[in-house]
Order: structure tokens, then C-alpha cells, then sequence
């Protein structure tokens, strides 16, 4: 089952988190899964996957101009309706925006009648309530996290389509 993790990167973080991710997902029997920039999108798979998770640097306290481009103009083209969808990002300070920018592109995805979801709490640690936020000077440490998110879910995707 395909899957993929969309981001925005111009320094490389929110690329690296992204690729961490999709290992995570990876470790789910049955999925197959791509990290991709939005510059360089792989049109048919982004299309066949059942999971979309985006991501993006945290700009001003929310997400990019380039990543809130790319949701308003590209992605419907890439038919998001019924599919699950998470979000993560990356940014300077742990006090920075980083939730608020989850909130935008999950609030984008509601719109365009997705799936949302992230495992929540209730799964233990590590906890990620809307999603995963690397702190730049941090992510060494933060990897695992995206890792274990990336895999609850490529879980969830295959329990709810298989
Ligand atoms: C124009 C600009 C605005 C930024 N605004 C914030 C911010 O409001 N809060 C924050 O924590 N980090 C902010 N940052 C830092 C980036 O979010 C952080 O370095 C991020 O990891 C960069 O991701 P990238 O390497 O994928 O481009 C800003 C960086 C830039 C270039």
C-alpha cells in the first residue's frame, strides 16, 4: 500500500524529518512509502497512496508561503478526499509555532475531506498529540519520534484500507 510524506525544505530539516518518516513506515507489513519535495512531485504515487503526511518549516509562527501555496493550488489535483492525512514540521524554538503550523495544514486537509489523524496520546510514548516537530539544533534527537510516528500511520492506513 503506498504511501508518502510531502514537504517543503530549504535548509534540509524538514527533508531529513520527512525521510524519517517514511522509514517509519516502512517498518508496517505491506507498505511501500516515498519521501517527495514539492518541486518534485511523483505524480501517479502520490495519487495511488492512501496516506499523505506534509510537511513543512515553521515560518513566522506557521507554516511556508511555498508549503501554503502548494496546498491551496497543487494538491487537490492529487485527489486527498478519503485519504488519511497527518502533518509535522520543523523549527528554530520549541515555543516557535510549530503546533500552530500542524493545525494549517491539518486544517487544510479537513477541507479537502481527508482523514486526519496522528495516533493521539492514548499510544503511549512517544506522545504526539497533531503530529511530530523537530527543533533544528535537536533533531538527532527528535528522530525517533518521526520514526514511530511515520509508523502508527502506515499502521492505521493499512488496518483501515487492506
Ligand atoms: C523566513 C524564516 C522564518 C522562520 N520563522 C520561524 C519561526 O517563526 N519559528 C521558529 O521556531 N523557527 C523559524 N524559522 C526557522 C525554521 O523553521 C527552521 O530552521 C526549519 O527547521 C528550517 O527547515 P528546512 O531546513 O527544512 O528549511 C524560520 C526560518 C526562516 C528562514
Amino acid at each position: 500500500m503506498k504511501m508518502t510524506a510531502v514537504y517543503y525544505s530549504k535548509t534540509g530539516n524538514t527533508k531529513k524529518m520527512a525521510e524519517e518518516i517514511v522509514s517509519g513506515m516502512l517498518t508496517a507489513d505491506g507498505a511501500e512509502a516515498k519521501a517527495m519535495g514539492i518541486d518534485d512531485i511523483d505524480e501517479n504515487w502520490i495519487k495511488e497512496s492512501k496516506c499523505i503526511v506534509v510537511g513543512s518549516p515553521i515560518y513566522m509562527a506557521d507554516i511556508s508561503s511555498e508549503i501554503k501555496n502548494w496546498l491551496e493550488n497543487a494538491f487537490m489535483k492529487y485527489g486527498p478526499m478519503g485519504k488519511i492525512g497527518g502533518a509535522f514540521a520543523t523549527a528554530d524554538y520549541i515555543h516557535g509555532g510549530g503546533e500552530l503550523g500542524l493545525r494549517t495544514i491539518l486544517d487544510h486537509m479537513m477541507v479537502f475531506g481527508m482523514l486526519t489523524y496522528s495516533g493521539g496520546g492514548v499510544l503511549g510514548k512517544p506522545v504526539v498529540h497533531l503530529g511530530p516537530v523537530g527543533w533544528a539544533n535537536h533533531l538527532e534527537e527528535n528522530l525517533e519520534a518521526f520514526r514511530i510516528y511515520g509508523q502508527r500511520m502506515s499502521k492505521m492506513t493499512i488496518e483501515l484500507f487492506k
